[in-house]
């Protein structure tokens, strides 16, 4: 199926929507992204994915594109052309296109670039992973230090994706100094005696929409929330793993580096702030 698509104020077939090879993003990685699930045919934590949107774009000095007042409006729309009931939307907004190459920032107004595509995920909220967990690799996190901007350079995440695929495994913990930053696209938990430790937010994270929202839920379901690094060590002598992100939700973690955690099975924690974060987050979607 041809999927509609969003570029620059414009909805086209996905085959007829083109960016220049000028692009910043294309040349340089210059541009931010956000990806909101849809489930029921409705964004989940839309306001979160817009503020830190907004957030992206002034740290990184970024003109607002023309169309940001609009965005709730372009996914809406997206979404029902495309007739996602399940799924994401991914947006992506870059410095534009001045024409050339140059290190140097192009003029202040150069129109951003402005993409938006769906992706169709029937499934998602009852994904089977869920009930089964996911095993995961440590590698050393050598990303930028500005990780709390979401910006597209994505290359040494998704080539940890392929060194966890490589060892079995379904995903990549990124460790830094002996601690654990997060997940090749996700942020990452652990619980021992049960309290909930995840890293706290710094320029060494992104600040995880859904870390927001299942810490909320979590501290209102009387759980104990304590935020701060933990080592691999750690992770492996905790009851139970997990980590959060807007297309895998709560995803419990079994196994790291070879060591089972909580005997290999999914604990009760992981699956219980899955099931409140689903239920919520529904009733608030937009
Ligand atoms: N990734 N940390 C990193 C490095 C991420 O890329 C993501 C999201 C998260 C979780 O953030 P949120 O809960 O707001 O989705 C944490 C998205 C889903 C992606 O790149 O596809």
């Amino acid at each position: 199926m041809t999927r509609t698509v969003y570029v620059n104020g414009e909805y086209l077939p996905e085959n007829e929507a083109k960016v220049s090879i000028f692009d910043r993003a294309f040349l340089m990685a210059d541009g931010v992204y956000e990806v909101t699930s849809v489930l029921d045919g409705k964004l989940i934590d839309f306001a979160g994915h817009a503020n830190r949107l907004a957030r992206s774009l002034s740290e990184l000095d970024i003109p607002t594109p023309p169309e940001f007042d609009d965005l709730l409006e372009i996914h809406r729309k997206l979404v029902a052309e495309n007739g996602v009931n399940e799924g994401m939307v991914y947006l992506q907004i870059t410095r534009g296109a001045p024409g050339d190459r140059d290190f140097a920032f192009p003029p202040k107004d150069t129109r951003p670039t402005v993409v938006l595509f769906t992706q169709n995920k029937p499934g998602l909220a009852d994904n089977p992973q869920a009930k089964v967990g996911i095993k995961v690799i440590s590698i050393e996190d050598i990303r930028w230090g500005r990780r709390d901007i979401k910006t597209v350079q994505l290359l040494y995440p998704s080539m940890g994706k392929m060194m966890a695929k490589k060892a079995g495994c379904d995903d990549a913990w990124l460790v830094e100094d002996g601690f654990v930053t997060e997940g090749t696209s996700n942020n990452t938990y652990i619980v021992k005696g049960g309290k909930i430790i995840t890293r706290n937010l710094s320029n060494d994270i992104l600040h995880g929409i859904t870390r927001a929202a299942v810490l909320k839920f979590a501290k209102e379901a009387q759980m104990e929330v304590e935020e701060r690094p933990f080592t691999i060590e750690e992770a492996k002598q905790a009851d139970e793993a997990f980590f959060t992100s807007a297309s895998a939700f709560v995803m419990p973690v079994v196994e790291i580096d070879g060591a089972a955690i909580g005997g290999g099975k999914v604990g009760s924690v992981a699956p219980r702030l899955r099931e409140i974060y689903l239920e919520e987050s529904r009733k608030a979607a937009v």
